[in-house]
């Protein structure tokens, strides 16, 4: 027994002296403390901001290395909050800014209210109506968003009254909080909870739930009440929501099974314990680039001096973000850029994407294309750039053009009538004037 003991204290000397010496990342996040006044007579809430600094740890064992430090000028010390978060969320390393660098991660820290919920799959876990003498306690929320704009995070914290020590209780994270998709891939949305095994709450149970909202409309994706080991009924279709590994490891990730363009939005995983809650917000954007066809391809056999129109559709593309422009690859090796041509409307198929076209007019009396080369329709979008080329040969580059000939024909037809008129009125005026004569000589 003893000896189980001092091997305990070993290993938590250990583990104490690791996260001393390689738990660097446990350091200071600056945060803004904002704090919602009531208004005068009903006029809108002030907001009170202020400068504050979170000192993290990950127990109370282990040593807070700048927890001595005096608060850095222009934070006033009742801001200064000590905060133990033995899940280590907040010892991300991209919630900490490098020495010296402009870019900050993003956090906010507001007082918090325990309150039973309301949403029909939480509410069992408050269903006794008494408040735990637990929840008499400072609580506040925190919200943070790592550098690398992936990580996001929610916590609940509680503090005995008036004092600046916080203990993490729930705790709520994102590891990739913007997910571009293609179409027709299944896609995890991410996201994990971890709840203080200590906290009374803990004993009575969680619930889960996702929403999805886009431009103002929401709806319910998915919800679990794990008191009950209930799912809540909803007409969504291919998503899915592993319950083990809820309960094993706190992986509340969600499963669409096949990414559609009516799933571009913004997702909100919320974690209920009985009186609080955090959530986090995750953007999906469904991005797949278009497939291209060009008409007429090959082109005719084309006469320099001729009027060519060329065709490029794109299709099967979201979201709508597309810029064409068109180039000429000769065969001697140039390259030409052609313009943009001219962009026709767009149009929306059933499955969401959308389809639009760009019209070519090459003028070919106007430009030097010499003999041949592809004429290459190139689709600018956010899922890729993609192109597609049609043949082009000329034909009487180096001679005179039909139109040409036919205009020497002309001409010189023209000159031959010209100088035939002209001999005959002169020889017509000789004779007159002979004639004058001969009647003189009369
Ligand atoms: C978390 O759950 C998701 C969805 O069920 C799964 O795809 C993913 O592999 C899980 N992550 C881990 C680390 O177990």
């Amino acid at each position: 027994m003893a000896s189980t003991s001092t091997l305990y204290i070993f290993v938590m000397l250990g583990l104490n002296y690791i996260l001393q010496v390689h738990g660097t990342s446990c350091l200071a996040v600056e945060c803004w403390f904002v704090q919602e006044k009531p208004g005068h007579g009903g006029f809108p809430v002030a907001m009170r901001q202020e400068k504050s600094l979170m000192f993290v740890r990950m127990s109370s064992d282990s040593m807070e290395a700048e927890y001595q430090q005096e608060p850095p000028a222009g934070i006033d010390s009742a801001r200064v909050y000590h905060v133990i978060d033995p899940s280590a969320s907040l010892c991300s390393s991209s919630l900490h800014s490098p020495e010296g660098s402009v870019k900050k991660p993003q956090c906010e820290i507001n007082p918090f209210l325990p309150q039973p919920s309301i949403v029909k799959w939480a509410a069992p876990l408050t269903g006794s109506g008494q408040s735990p003498i637990y929840l008499e306690a400072d609580w506040f929320s925190a919200s943070l968003r790592g550098l690398n704009e992936h990580l996001v995070l929610s916590t609940v914290m509680r503090a005995e009254k008036t004092s600046n020590e916080l203990n993490v209780i729930l705790s709520v994270s994102s590891t990739s909080a913007l997910v571009r998709s293609r179409l027709g891939v299944p896609v995890v949305l991410n996201c994990w909870f971890w709840m203080e095994s200590s906290s009374p709450l803990f004993e009575l149970g969680f619930a889960v739930e996702w929403r999805y909202q886009f431009r103002g409309v929401g709806r319910l994706i998915v919800a679990y009440d794990a008191k009950n080991d209930r799912l809540a009924e909803t007409s969504e279709e291919g998503v899915e929501l592993d319950i083990s590994a809820l309960h094993q490891t706190g992986n509340a990730s969600l499963l669409l099974e096949e990414a559609q363009v009516r799933h571009t939005g913004t997702y909100i995983c919320s974690i209920y314990l009985p009186y609080l809650l955090a959530q986090v917000a995750i953007d999906l954007e469904i991005v797949e680039p278009p497939s291209l066809f060009i008409s007429p391809s090959p082109l005719p056999i084309s006469f320099s001096g001729q009027t060519l129109t060329v065709q490029c559709e794109a299709s099967g593309f979201s979201p709508l973000s597309l810029e064409f422009h068109w180039e000429f690859f000769g065969v001697d090796g140039t390259v030409q850029p052609l313009g943009k041509g001219a962009m026709s409307g767009h149009r929306q198929a059933t499955d969401g994407t959308f389809s639009q076209s760009s019209r070519l007019t090459l003028d070919l009396g106007k430009m030097d294309l010499g003999q041949a080369g592809e004429v290459t329709c190139v689709a600018v979008h956010p899922g890729g750039t993609r192109r597609t080329s049609t043949t082009l040969n000329i034909i009487g580059v180096s001679g005179p053009t039909i139109e040409d000939s036919m205009a020497m024909v002309a001409v010189a037809l023209g000159l031959y009538g010209l100088i035939k008129l002209c001999s005959w009125m002169l020889s017509r005026s000789g004779s007159i004037d002979t004639d004058s004569v001969e009647k003189k000589d009369k």
